[in-house]
């Protein structure tokens, strides 16, 4: 599973906030590039773009320095960031990640719209964060609400009334290096962190993950999670995967 992130910078100062259908073309042209396997097919990406997977800079580039169009652009594409996951990786299991997404709601709608702005949505998935090192702090879910960790649900099976404050929390994790990609249109956010203890084998080494945040009305209804392991099975010794758990 590949969890993207793109920085797009201007061509120039003056180019103003980049538009948000220049940022939905970069999707759809990076995808494109992936999947045929083509770099001519991200034209937008710069001469010197950076791919950063699971925290590590990648020497290779897909960049085509002869592909056509980018001279035109006035955005071009500074980095790539994502997290990348595969069959070892945090309760990996694509298959199951589909399934559970597709019975999630995830549209938007009127009533999602009810406007959380930019802020609101950023703060209510920190709390989500800063809870792990702070019992104090109250994460502000709503209902119904699962967690899909990798390919595991932690919904009991009733996706109406499913709730996420079951407990489970850390107390002693900081995650670190926190990254946002805040969507107002969905609702959504999404932070790329270094997750500190989610591997046993490898304790203080922040984990490269990805936690990305469905917000309605201020709460917080579901919450999907990449995470890449350092060595395989994050030193759990086969104990997870393939379970559903209510652990993180
Ligand atoms: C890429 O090139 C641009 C334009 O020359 C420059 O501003 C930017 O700092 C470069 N980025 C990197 C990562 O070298
Ligand atoms: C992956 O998820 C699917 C759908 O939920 C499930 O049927 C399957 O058993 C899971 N595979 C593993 C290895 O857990
Ligand atoms: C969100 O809040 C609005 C206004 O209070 C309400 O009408 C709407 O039903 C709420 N939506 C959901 C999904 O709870
Ligand atoms: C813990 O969270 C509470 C509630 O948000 C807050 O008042 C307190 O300052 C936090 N403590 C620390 C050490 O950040
Ligand atoms: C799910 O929970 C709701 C609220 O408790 C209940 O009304 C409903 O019957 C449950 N659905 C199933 C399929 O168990
Ligand atoms: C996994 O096995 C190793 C070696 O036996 C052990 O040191 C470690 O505590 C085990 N980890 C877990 C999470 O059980």
């Amino acid at each position: 599973m590949h969890w993207l992130s793109i920085l797009a910078l201007a061509g120039s100062a003056a180019a103003g906030s980049c538009p948000r259908a220049f940022l939905e073309s970069l999707t759809s042209q990076y995808l494109a590039a992936q999947t045929a396997g083509d770099p001519a097919l991200f034209p937008s990406l710069a001469p010197n773009g950076t791919f950063i997977e699971n925290d590590v800079k990648l020497a290779r580039s897909l960049c085509d320095p002869h592909a056509p169009g980018r001279q035109h652009a006035t955005w071009h594409v500074a980095a790539v960031d994502s997290v990348v996951t595969r069959p070892g990786d945090w309760a990996f299991n694509a298959t199951g990640y589909l399934y559970w997404d597709s019975h999630e709601n995830w549209a938007v709608g009127p009533y999602e719209k009810v406007a959380t702005d930019r802020a609101a949505l950023q703060a209510a998935a920190d709390e989500y964060f800063d809870r792990f090192d702070n019992t104090s702090v109250v994460i502000p879910l709503g209902t119904p609400c699962a967690r899909l960790k990798g390919g595991a649900y932690t919904g009991r099976g009733n996706l109406t009334a499913d709730a996420c404050d079951i407990g489970g929390f850390p107390n002693n994790i900081k995650v670190t290096n926190q990254k946002y990609i805040v969507d107002e249109a969905a609702g959504v956010v999404d932070i790329f962190e270094g997750f500190p203890g989610l591997d046993r084998s490898e304790p203080t080494r922040p984990v490269p993950d990805s936690h990305l945040f469905r917000i309605i009305n201020g709460t917080i209804r579901y919450i999907h999670t990449v995470s890449h392991c350092f060595n395989t099975g994050c030193g759990m010794n086969g104990t997870l995967f393939g379970k559903r758990s209510a652990k993180w």
